[in-house]
């Protein structure tokens, strides 16, 4: 079979890896603290300078930089290049006050193109493959970062991005693309407007999809893989640290997403005292760039939560696909819940359909979690079988995350449909 080659640092030693990873810490450090008054600050304040790194380890003697820098310096503050030497301006809307604003040189965006054609070629792309991007295009990354990758890859790109669920599936059924990019909730909506029309999503002529911009579980991508006959693979990424891209799962092991470390070096770190921990160690993701000119970031906290694993199909380390984010953990009467987790037990129940949303109230001094969930297709969600599966579900909630939830059933289409990130957490209680 055809296949695209790879690049030689992907399959070069650990050793190679980490002399060059060492080399262009060095050189971000000196850019970011002779070009940024931010960072020139932030180290000074903590009493080190870019000499004091002599190792990859001494990274760690420097200070973290958060979402709350990016904010205070909106929008352009955090920029180590003239802004006029910015060609791409990006933001990240958030859920609160200002947006995160980043910044691209043109050899940023040549870096992040070829990362993300990387990605996609590590995802299984082959030459010829068309590809549907849905991820939305404009202010944030995924739409524009995808459409940059698959082009440079030399695919042909079917810019969709977000929306119109019903002229997505006219587009897919008529183009015959072999690839989607597009976050996995907003994939199930495509598939149920496929069956909606009377289609067999099986039927359709995608053979590849790359999934990310939210978590997801390895139950979710078998929920996917069977529903749509294709392959389910995970891409991760985030705005402040490029976009999508810094890491992609690999389609031969698809064992966590892949870190592109000779462009992001990754740390775990404790989320409370923020003290590094080791690989194999569950904590908080944390990037340094290694190669970008317009906002270098340096241990910037990305509040994810993970553990660093040994490569596999690559040399370069594996993150384990993402549990959740700290902001998204729940604490219900003290125990902590994440969506993900009631997402696998809903999963496990075949009559109830993967739509749901983690409802937060207050009655008293008690925080009550509903679970909303959407019955299967085609079932009533007053049916007797939907209805002893919500038993289940409540159940098994209480057994393997140890809190009490009530799960409110709703019919088909009564949980709201996002063209991408699906929204898992409504919380009530601050109302
Ligand atoms: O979501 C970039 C992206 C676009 C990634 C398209 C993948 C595909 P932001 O809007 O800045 O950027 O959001 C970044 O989304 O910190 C994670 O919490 C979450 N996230 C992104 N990818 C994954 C993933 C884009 N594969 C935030 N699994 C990150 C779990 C993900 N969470």
């Amino acid at each position: 079979m055809n296949r695209f080659p790879l690049e030689a640092i992907e399959n070069a030693s650990v050793d190679e890896l980490r002399a060059l990873q060492f080399k262009r810490l060095q050189q971000t450090l000196n850019h970011a603290y002779a070009n940024s008054p931010v960072y020139r600050r932030k180290f000074d304040a903590a009493g080190v300078h870019p000499d004091d790194c002599s190792s990859l380890a001494d990274l760690a003697k420097f200070p973290f930089t958060t979402k709350h820098d990016l904010r205070e310096a909106y929008p352009f503050g955090m920029l180590a290049v003239p802004r006029e030497q910015c060609v791409r301006i990006h933001a990240s809307s958030g859920t609160t006050g200002k947006p995160t604003v980043v910044g691209y040189t043109r050899n940023d965006i040549e870096t992040w193109s070829a990362v993300m054609a990387r990605s996609i070629r590590a995802a299984g792309a082959r030459p010829g493959d068309m590809v549907h991007v849905s991820y939305g295009y404009g202010l944030f990354t995924g739409g524009l970062g995808a459409h940059y990758g698959a082009e440079k890859l030399g695919l042909t790109v079917v810019p969709f991005g977000g929306g119109q669920t019903e002229r997505q599936v006219q587009l897919i059924t008529d183009f015959r693309p072999d690839i989607i990019m597009v976050t996995p909730s907003y994939m199930l909506a495509i598939a149920d407007e496929m069956e909606r029309q009377g289609m067999d999503p099986r039927e359709c002529s995608l053979r590849l999809g790359i999934f990310g911009a939210e978590p997801w579980t390895n139950d979710m991508r078998q929920k996917i893989e069977q529903r749509l006959g294709l392959d389910a693979v995970d891409i991760y990424g985030l705005s402040e640290v490029m976009g999508p891209g810094v890491a992609n799962e690999c389609i031969e092991t698809k064992d966590g997403p892949t870190i592109w470390e000779d462009h992001f070096y990754p740390e775990i770190v404790d989320p409370e005292t923020g003290a590094p921990v080791a690989d194999g160690e569950l904590g908080e993701l944390v990037f340094t760039s290694l190669t970008k000119e317009a906002l270098p970031v340096i241990r910037y906290r990305t509040r994810d939560l993970t553990r660093l694993l040994p490569g596999t199909a690559r040399t370069m380390r594996r993150m384990e696909k993402i549990t959740g984010r700290s902001d998204d953990m729940m604490i219900v009467r003290g125990v902590n819940v994440f969506p993900t987790q009631i997402e696998e037990l809903i999963l496990r129940q075949p009559v109830l359909a993967p739509h749901y949303q983690c409802i937060l109230t207050r009655e008293g001094p008690l925080d009550e979690l509903t679970v909303a969930v959407e019955a299967g297709a085609g079932l009533d969600h007053e049916h007797a079988d939907v209805r002893s599966a919500a038993e289940r579900l409540a159940y098994e909630i209480k057994v393997y995350i140890g809190t009490s939830a009530r799960i409110e059933l709703r019919p088909v289409g009564g949980i709201e449909r996002s063209m991408g990130k699906a929204r898992r957490v409504v919380d009530q209680r601050k109302l």
